[in-house]
């Protein structure tokens, strides 16, 4: 009789932990939708069925379906930003990611190509020997882990190009040659090795083929595991003085642009944010936005 009732007990058990864990994930879901639709609404910024998504999606704790990595979805929120002002200024070009692993921040990426634009992923993938800061860990099947990640979430599956190699043995013509539409970059998203000479290479390289106007979105500057990263960002913007200008920081991002639309960009995040949730400071001798609040 008691090894029933304990059965009974753990079952019952069982279903309410199940329960409420779809209905967190529901809400969760739900919440996500309305946040798009608040920000489509207010600033009617298109985002495609694709990204509502997988921005609905990105966090779920299911193994099939969450995709693993280290970017918060709110810089999906960002991009659309970003991706609306040059919609509106006619800052056109691919978009690509160096460091893409998994895929998590570059299927955002994906969701903003426009006609007659491709996105380029660039990634050691397997070749571990060239993962020199052990970013990422070693993932004996990444490229096709990747693949399949791309795949589920990105119905434009065919303007995807890659490259899998060492980004420290490229130079700018290797990215410009591997897209067959001629055209240079509007957003590219730096995150492979994480030393600084490799970062200064990734941004020499990101910035030669970048069109005017475009955006250079770069991962962990202010991550104190990776000093490296903004040891190389400040090396090269020493080195090339006025080139490149920051805009935004926030969620483990900074945003560079060229100098002279800077405030093109700045303008927009300002409309975009409470002003109470912004701070602007000087950085890089250009008055910056700062989000810096707590999740
Ligand atoms: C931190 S992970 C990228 C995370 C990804 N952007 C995300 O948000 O989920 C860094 C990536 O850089 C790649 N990587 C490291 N060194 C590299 C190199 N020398 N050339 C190309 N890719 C490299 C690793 O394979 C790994 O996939």
């Amino acid at each position: 009789m008691k090894y029933y009732i304990s059965m009974i007990i753990c079952a019952v058990s069982f279903l309410y932990v199940q329960s409420s864990f779809a209905e967190k994930k529901k809400q969760s879901h739900d919440s996500n939708i309305e946040i798009f639709k608040t920000v489509q609404k207010k600033f009617n910024i298109k985002a495609s069925a694709d990204t509502k998504k997988y921005y609905a999606e990105i966090d779920y704790p299911d193994g099939l379906r969450r995709i693993d990595g280290w970017f918060d979805k709110h810089v999906i929120i960002l991009l659309l930003v970003i991706d609306d002002v040059q919609a509106k200024n006619n800052i056109t070009g691919n978009v690509g990611e160096i460091g893409v692993w998994q895929g998590r921040s570059f299927i955002p990426l994906m969701h903003l190509v426009r006609q007659d634009e491709c996105a380029l992923a660039m990634d050691c993938f397997e070749l571990y020997q060239f993962n020199l800061d052990n970013s990422g860990g070693n993932m004996p099947k990444l490229l096709e882990m990747f693949t399949n990640n791309v795949k589920a979430y990105c119905s434009n599956f065919d303007v995807l190009r890659v490259i899998k190699g060492n980004s420290l043995e490229l130079s700018s013509h290797d990215y410009l040659g591997k897209m067959e539409n001629g055209k240079g970059f509007r957003i590219f998203s730096i995150d492979g090795c994480h030393e600084a000479q490799a970062t200064i290479i990734d941004m020499k390289n990101v910035c030669e083929c970048l069109v005017p106007g475009g955006v250079i979105e770069i991962d962990d500057y202010f991550n104190p595991s990776w000093p490296g990263v903004s040891e190389g960002v400040n090396a090269f913007m020493r080195e090339n003085p006025n080139r490149l200008k920051p805009f935004f920081i926030g969620w483990n991002k900074v945003f560079f642009t060229h100098t002279e639309y800077a405030q093109l960009y700045s303008d927009m995040f300002k409309k975009f944010f409470v002003p109470q949730d912004l701070t602007i400071k000087k950085f890089f001798n250009v008055a910056t936005l700062i989000y810096d609040k707590k999740p």
